[in-house]
């Protein structure tokens, strides 16, 4: 009945919800989510690695000595004692921070949306890397700007391009980036075009967004300065507990010159008054043992290495003569390119068929380019999964690569 139940409201919505639709493949995402389909779409962190019994102890904790805080309204900035810890785990990324300039919001997801109702006009320019994270186009998209798409490569955003556009007379807003191990392609920004991006916008008094979820989860080598710490005035830094504790708490925040900090705590006030002190209080006491959270750190890092490790030898041997994809050196995602006439969209139906799901690559960009391309998980499945999954996927293009062989004569 539902779906043919006329919408009274129809006339009266603002222009900006014409902007918010539905995915095409979210009814297959449903599908997808049924057991016997191996989801390598969903960027889900593996919560099952955490230790359960700590996590309940720390609950019980918060609220046996802290109840009447942890069930009450808190300030819209996030208690300063989460605030000193944010501090501290950003110090682990080698940025130096005040609790001052730190705004908890509910994920990094909030904060994305916040600084979008700040700095986002109808029509105004926002640079976003091409493909970008799929929850940074809708939060902005929502506040109607005009994505400005700047490609990337095994070495992150093609900075020369940006430098480019502005010459032509582009004048973003901000220029949004996920430099480590990004969502959707887990490619890493190289050091040179950190500095040249830092530089360029600096010169061009064009504030970056510089989104860290992944940050943490490396897998080898030595890590990149991140972008706030090479220019602290002119980035404006977003952070997240939910890949290296929990997205159930939904702790984010945004680090920021205090400029920024002030009208971003009056937006987030107006949006939820203030993020739940009950996580606030639960996130703040899990990242006050040491040994505890980089215990359960080092923990999601080798399983999510070993799987990424599982996910690459699939591929070579599944999909080596189809497809090219990159080598993520952290994070969730491996990316892939297939033959220019697989259309991945059309795919997906035929795909969940045969008990596998993906993310199509047209979700990732805002001009519907990325139709031979997806983004694969590998955060939530097993390693066994993993390796039937890509074997299906393997199998699948083979056999749509034979059927339009056969078709070209
Ligand atoms: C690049 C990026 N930014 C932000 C988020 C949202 O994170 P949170 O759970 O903190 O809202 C995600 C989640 O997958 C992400 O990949």
């Amino acid at each position: 009945m539902a779906e043919f139940s006329i919408d009274r409201f129809v006339d009266r919505y603002a222009a900006r919800a014409a902007g918010m639709t539905a995915s095409e493949v979210r009814a297959l995402f449903a599908v997808a989510s049924r057991p016997e389909v191996v989801s390598l779409a969903g960027g889900m962190p593996y919560v099952r690695a955490l230790p359960g019994a700590d996590v309940m102890e720390v609950a019980r904790t918060v609220l046996a000595e802290h109840g009447d805080v942890a069930l009450q309204y808190g300030g819209g900035q996030g208690s300063p004692g989460l605030r000193e810890r944010l501090v501290m785990l950003m110090a682990a990324e080698g940025i130096v921070a005040d609790p001052e300039d730190v705004v908890v919001a509910t994920g990094a997801q909030q904060a994305l949306d916040l600084l979008g109702k700040l700095f986002i006009d109808p029509g105004d320019v926002v640079a976003v890397e091409a493909p970008a994270y799929v929850g940074a186009l809708t939060a902005f998209g929502a506040y109607q700007p005009r994505f400005l798409p700047i490609e990337i490569d095994d070495d992150g955003m093609l900075v020369d391009e940006l430098e480019q556009a502005l010459v032509r007379g582009e004048r973003p807003k901000f220029v949004y980036t996920v430099p480590n191990f990004g969502n959707p392609t887990g490619v890493t920004m190289s050091a040179e075009r950190r500095q040249h991006l830092v530089a360029l916008c600096r010169e061009a008094s064009i504030p970056i967004v510089e989104d860290n979820p992944y940050g943490l989860l490396r897998f080898e080598g030595e890590p990149e300065a991140c972008l706030r710490s090479l220019d602290p005035e002119n980035v404006i830094y977003l952070g997240t507990v939910s890949k290296t504790f929990s997205p159930g708490v939904r702790v984010g925040w945004a680090l920021a010159e205090q400029s920024v900090v002030q009208p971003l705590v009056l937006a987030k006030e107006s949006a939820d008054l203030c993020s739940s002190n009950l996580t606030m209080l639960m996130t703040e006491h899990w990242f006050s043992n040491d040994e505890r959270w980089r215990g359960t750190l080092v923990g999601f890092v080798d399983t999510y290495r070993s799987r990424r490790d599982v996910m690459l030898e699939a591929l070579d041997e599944h999909l080596g003569v189809d497809a090219t994809w990159t080598r993520p050196r952290g994070g969730f995602y491996v990316w892939v390119t297939v033959p220019a006439w697989l259309d991945t969209k059309a795919l997906l139906a035929a795909a969940v068929e045969r008990r596998v799901a993906y993310v199509p690559g047209t979700a990732f960009y805002p001009d519907g380019r990325g139709a031979n391309q997806m983004r694969l998980a590998f955060c939530y499945p097993t390693e066994d999964r993993i390796r039937d999954g890509i074997e299906r996927l393997g199998s699948l293009v083979h056999d749509e690569t034979e059927l339009y062989r056969s078709l070209q004569g």
